[in-house]
């Protein structure tokens, strides 16, 4: 039998992490949305939170109403947003995963994690136009994610320091996915290989300096910084305040680095004072690596 009822908090989450584009990606602390979902006559969808005039509740064309639909399931979605919008922090992917997480309790459908990672990645289509699934997959299965054709390998590294710092600039990841290059030179493709490597190593050795020093890549990081102002300052702010490596989280603009824990609030301070001079406001989350979409509540 199963509930009528259903709230699920759905974590944030960076994608990438400068070594495993469309590959890599990590649940963080907070913030996170909570996603309500209660049997309904049709699928409806309410947005309540910041930005929620941006998100579309037609459910052909938001990412939660897409899942619903495809599984045939008559729901009402309520999505309390915290993520902020178009942030590169996971915020089409969380109702996506919340609602795959939450129907496939309500109605008992014994889906295995890869399912539910598959469910949810249809939703991100509709908001990037491109099937990934690096934001879903860390924000259903908590940790350091790697997913691979239909795998998903997890992880959950401990004591690692995020500051995820996001600039009041918006970047859409269907325009940050159309700037990318369509081929690359093998040297760029084994320098990537080789950065990714070594965040999985890393990541298995709770390794912060290891794991800083792999957020790199070539190709990629280089031609979406274009669309963040300050880049280049708050990237080497957060080196000089003591990151061990600094990256644009998902298709941005957010920027995040990766520290000690006690090192967080000064890095991001620095990474806050770079975007000013550069006259752009932005928010810290000052966050550590953290477990995937929770249920809160259920109610027969
Ligand atoms: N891997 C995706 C991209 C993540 O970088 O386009 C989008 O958040």
């Amino acid at each position: 039998m199963g509930t009528d009822h259903i709230r699920v908090r759905v974590p944030a989450t960076s994608a990438n992490l400068g070594a495993g584009f469309d590959v890599f990606g990590i649940a963080l602390e907070s913030p996170a949305d909570i996603i309500e979902v209660k049997k309904s006559e049709r699928i409806e969808i309410e947005v309540i939170g910041a930005g929620r005039e941006h998100i579309p509740t037609d459910p052909r064309r938001n990412t939660a109403g897409i899942v619903a639909s495809s599984l045939e399931k008559p729901v009402k979605i309520i999505i309390h947003r915290a993520i902020p919008l178009s942030s590169g922090l996971g915020s089409s992917a969380a109702p996506a995963a919340g609602v795959a997480v939450a129907l496939n309790m309500m109605f008992d459908l014994g889906l295995s994690r890869e399912e539910l990672v598959r469910l949810a990645a249809q939703g991100e289509k509709a908001a990037s136009g491109v099937q990934h699934a690096d934001n879903v997959a860390p924000a259903i299965c908590g940790g350091f994610v790697i997913v691979h054709k239909d795998r998903v390998i997890s992880l959950m590294p401990e004591n690692i320091g995020i500051v995820a710092v996001h600039p009041e600039i918006v970047v859409s990841t269907r325009t940050a996915r159309a700037l990318l290059p369509k081929k690359m030179w093998l040297g760029d493709v084994s320098f990537n290989t080789a950065s990714a490597a070594s965040m999985v190593v890393g990541m298995m050795k709770n390794d912060i300096k290891l794991i800083g020093e792999s957020m790199e890549n070539r190709g990629i990081e280089q031609v979406r910084s274009r669309l963040i102002r300050g880049y280049p300052q708050v990237r080497k702010s957060a080196i000089d305040a003591g990151a061990a490596g600094v990256t644009i989280s998902g298709s941005g603009p957010t920027m995040i680095a990766v520290c000690r824990m006690d090192e967080r609030e000064n890095i991001a301070q620095a990474m806050i004072q770079a975007f000013r001079d550069n006259q752009v406001k932005s928010e810290a989350f000052i966050t550590t690596i953290g477990k995937g979409a929770e249920i809160l509540q259920k109610q027969i």
